[in-house]
């Protein structure tokens, strides 16, 4: 049950998106297909929009920790004419790459906007898409690829329109985890799927406690990390005020 359809416009090393027609699968076995679907470590979100752009969530939370992957994602969502705007003007070249570098790093004032192009930017043109990774082809653009070799403006044009269409279906979020795994019961309906996918470190360390009402950073139970083994993370479904692990 894999799938090579991609959605989002990052990269993201080690990305769920190909497992997004198992979790679709998930959330039909635990009768919540057609509710919502929260991503506390989103990433890339590959999943949540396979899973918004197939129908089998109605509506996603992505959240990120991280402000430049929030501000991409805010940007797409919420001011996409003029994300789009800098995707077209912006040339694919080592003096942009420094340009958004220092962007990306808060060395010089910049809008929301410009943030998240600085994310797209450097994750299209670092090796693996990570943001604090060197660039494709290093700085003097001598290696056999060059730093656009993963960049396809019109591809990733195409998926942020797509996005921007759905985007009242989408809400973005800028939280600790836990903190707002902690509140979410507050906003999720009763028919929703949580898919906890972390850091792999954090994983294996085993950090997640998840108890009925809220989550901590005690180690998890033995049963959970049994079902975390697996890779793929763990699946929660909401009940009233209540996580239920779900049948995966
Ligand atoms: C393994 S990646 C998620 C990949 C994602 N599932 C995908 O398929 O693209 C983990 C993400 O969690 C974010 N993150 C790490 N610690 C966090 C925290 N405490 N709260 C929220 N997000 C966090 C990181 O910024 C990173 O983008």
């Amino acid at each position: 049950m894999f799938s090579n359809r991609l959605y989002s416009p990052l990269r993201y090393p080690g990305g769920k998106a190909p497992f997004a027609p198992f979790i679709a699968k998930i959330m039909e076995t635990n009768g919540v297909t057609g509710g919502h679907y929260l991503e506390p470590y989103a990433g890339g979100a590959g999943v949540a929009l396979d899973l918004l752009f197939h129908g089998h969530a109605s509506h996603i939370h992505i959240n990120d920790a991280d402000p430049a992957v929030y501000a991409f994602w805010v940007a797409v969502t919420k001011h996409s004419t003029e994300l789009l705007d800098l995707l077209e003007s912006t040339p694919i070249t080592i003096e942009e790459w420094f340009r958004w570098r220092t962007i990306l790093r808060e060395d010089c004032v910049a809008s929301l906007v410009e943030k998240g192009f600085a994310t797209l930017f450097m994750n299209r043109t670092n090796r693996s898409g990570i943001l604090k990774a060197g660039v494709i082809g290093g700085k003097s653009q001598n290696g056999n690829y060059k730093l656009d070799a993963r960049f396809k403006k019109d591809v990733v044009a195409s998926r942020i329109r797509e996005i921007a269409r759905r985007q009242s279906d989408i809400s973005v979020y800028r939280e600790d985890s836990l903190r707002l795994l902690n509140r979410c019961s507050d906003f999720l309906p009763k028919q929703s799927l949580i898919y906890l996918d972390p850091h792999t470190t954090l994983r294996e360390r085993g950090c997640i406690e998840i108890t009925t009402s809220m989550m901590t950073t005690r180690p998890l139970p033995k049963s959970f990390n049994r079902r975390s083994s697996n890779g793929l993370g763990l699946f929660l479904m909401t009940t009233r005020k209540k996580f239920v692990p779900c049948i995966a």
